[in-house]
């Protein structure tokens, strides 16, 4: 079985897709501090069965040469998944410069600097940059949340990296992101989700299953490289 890295496995999303990935692959999960989410993810035997290590990192304080070093000590991944991201909304007269640098630290460095270190020493494979649908189409893509400057700049470079680092990583290693629309999210209020459903064209959420499958359909796909599919219904 190969050996797949998934960051932020404990958000909302990530936690979704790991008893998908355990299906397919050996697993080295990382998270940050969401210690009750990833003891829920563990109690799937499934999960604990394919889980070879599990790395507890906070991307705006800890090295990421040390985060990469615990994870390669596993392992060589054939699968990267990059979807670890702090969002934020703060309001342009109270965005500071600590602000700004924690942001793109976690959303942009972080990532980037993953996929740059992990990608070189991988022999083949795929690397994927999950996003929200800000990373591709901006502060306004959804009517309902407004973004903060610095998040909207956190994200939207990764369209960049990802073509940049498919034509430097190939033919070895493969890299697409995915941009993600609306998905169902429990912590989200009544309201938000009624008026998100709304703007959907297709009114409906994008569901975890269709994300794996876009997943899935990368790693057969061998001319899939440099892009960013998007899972929106449209927006
Ligand atoms: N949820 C949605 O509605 C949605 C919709 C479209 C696209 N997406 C995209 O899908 C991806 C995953 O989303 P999600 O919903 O799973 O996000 P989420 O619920 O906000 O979770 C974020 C994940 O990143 C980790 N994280 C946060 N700050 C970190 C830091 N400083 N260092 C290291 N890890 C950190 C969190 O760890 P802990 O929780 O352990 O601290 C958690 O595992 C993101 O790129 C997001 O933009 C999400």
């Amino acid at each position: 079985m190969s050996l797949a890295l998934l960051t932020g496995s404990t958000g909302v999303l990530g936690r979704k897709l790991v008893p998908y990935l355990a299906k397919s692959y050996k697993l080295i999960l990382h998270y940050r501090s969401s210690d009750e989410v990833l003891k829920e993810l563990l109690s799937d035997s499934a999960v604990r069965k394919s889980l070879v290590k599990v790395v507890k990192w906070d991307f705006s304080t800890g090295s990421l040469e040390d985060f990469i070093r615990k994870v390669l000590d596993a392992g060589m991944p054939s699968l990267v998944i990059l979807s670890a991201s702090y969002y934020d909304s703060t309001p342009l007269a109270r965005v500071s410069e600590e602000l700004f640098n924690y942001l793109v630290k976690v959303n942009l460095v972080a990532p980037s600097y993953i996929a740059l270190r992990i990608g070189r020493e991988m022999s083949d494979g795929l690397i994927v940059f999950l996003t929200d649908m800000i990373a591709i189409s901006g502060h306004e893509v959804y009517a309902e949340i407004k973004p903060s400057l610095p998040y909207v700049a956190s994200r939207g470079s990764l369209q960049y990296v990802v073509k940049h680092l498919a034509k430097e990583l190939a033919p070895r290693v493969r890299v697409i992101g995915i941009a993600v629309g609306w998905i169902e999210n429990p912590r989200a209020s009544r309201k938000l989700r009624e008026a998100a459903i709304r703007s959907i064209p297709t009114k409906t959420f994008v569901t975890p299953d269709e994300i794996y499958l876009a997943i899935e359909l990368a790693v057969r796909s061998p001319n899939l490289n440099g892009v960013f599919l998007t899972l929106s219904g449209g927006l």
